[in-house]
């Protein structure tokens, strides 16, 4: 098959590309290497594969050929209030609303990565799909409308679309933001490690690998129009996944406590029973073997450099 990875450069789409291209699949990678984080980092992600730098914003995606696209393109990251907000916009409505228009007119299914923080403070925990969505985060707003979006060109002109709600996926290659990876920095160098509010804030952590795997299944067998939550077996609270990270690395974490930082919710609990029983799929990968990875990744780098 050949299929479109838009985000091919980004933490979890270089990873899905090099799964899909060790698998014997044509891989055409799309990505913007917006400044959202070190483009230089981005380009490292992308090194064994081929991407095409496209602004899906405004530029056009060429599905000529192509048998489906992998829509992981975004500005992501919960923390979104403020003046960064156009770029949530441009860079998730409007670029997917254009994805979305181009694979309708191609006849190309589309897997469009979206987010558990669509659910807010969900209702019930687990969360299964059909909690009602209330948001708290200008991020999870714009997931929401893209997955609105997506409905909403399957109703108008067919389109294919399958859509996967990620649980706060880590490791090798997390972002620079993001939770584990600024622990991981914070115990490599020796700093301060800054935790926005208790730490009693907990996460259905889903490893990359195991992502990458729900995602290949949800292109190749999920029936059109689906939604699922993918995410991790394991919950935890970031205190206790801080103490597991200690124990891993066998160095001790000197943290502070800031303010809680406003979107972020207290819980997120991934009811996964939908993909189990449709797909086959269920988280594999232990928090504990997870992190291990994720911490041998990062100080290999620190190695390296
Ligand atoms: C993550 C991703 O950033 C989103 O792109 C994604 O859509 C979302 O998961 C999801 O579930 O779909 P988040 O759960 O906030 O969002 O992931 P982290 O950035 O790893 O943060 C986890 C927790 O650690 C949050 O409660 C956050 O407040 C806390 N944190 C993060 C800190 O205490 N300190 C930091 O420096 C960073």
């Amino acid at each position: 098959m050949r299929y479109v990875v838009t985000g091919a450069a980004g933490f979890i789409g270089s990873q899905l590309g090099e799964a899909l291209a060790a698998a014997g699949h044509g891989v055409v990678g799309v990505d913007c290497f917006t400044d959202s984080y070190d483009p230089a980092e981005k380009e490292r992600n992308a090194a064994a594969l081929d991407v095409s730098r496209i602004d899906l914003a405004e530029e056009p995606l060429d599905l000529d050929g192509v048998d489906g696209v992998f829509h992981l393109a975004a500005q992501a990251g919960v923390r979104s209030f403020g003046d960064v907000f156009p770029l949530y916009v441009r860079r998730n409505v409007l670029a997917t609303q254009r994805v979305l228009e181009a694979a309708a007119a191609a006849g190309v299914r589309v897997v469009l990565a979206s987010s558990s923080s669509i659910y807010g403070e969900a209702e019930a925990y687990p969360t299964p799909e059909d909690a009602e969505p209330r948001p708290i985060s200008p991020y999870g707003i714009t997931k929401l409308a893209c997955e609105h979006l997506a409905r909403a060109y399957a109703v108008g002109f067919g389109l294919d679309a399958v859509v996967l709600r990620y649980f706060t996926v880590y490791g090798p290659r997390q972002r620079p933001d993001m939770f584990f990876r600024r622990v991981c920095e914070a115990l490599l160098a020796g700093t301060t490690f800054e935790i926005y509010g208790s730490g009693g804030q907990s996460r259905s952590f889903t490893y990359v690998g195991d992502a990458v795997e729900a995602t290949v299944t949800a292109m190749e067998r999920a029936p059109a129009g689906a939604v699922y939550n993918v995410g991790g077996g394991e919950e935890a609270s970031m205190l206790e996944a801080i103490a597991l990270l200690e124990r891993i690395s066998g160095r001790s974490l000197d943290t502070r406590r800031i303010d809680a930082a406003r979107g972020d919710v207290a819980r997120t609990k991934a009811d996964v029973s939908r993909i189990r029983d449709a797909l086959g799929w269920e988280p594999r990968t232990s928090l504990d073997d997870g992190l291990s990875a994720m911490w041998s990744w990062a100080s290999g780098k620190v190695a390296a450099a």
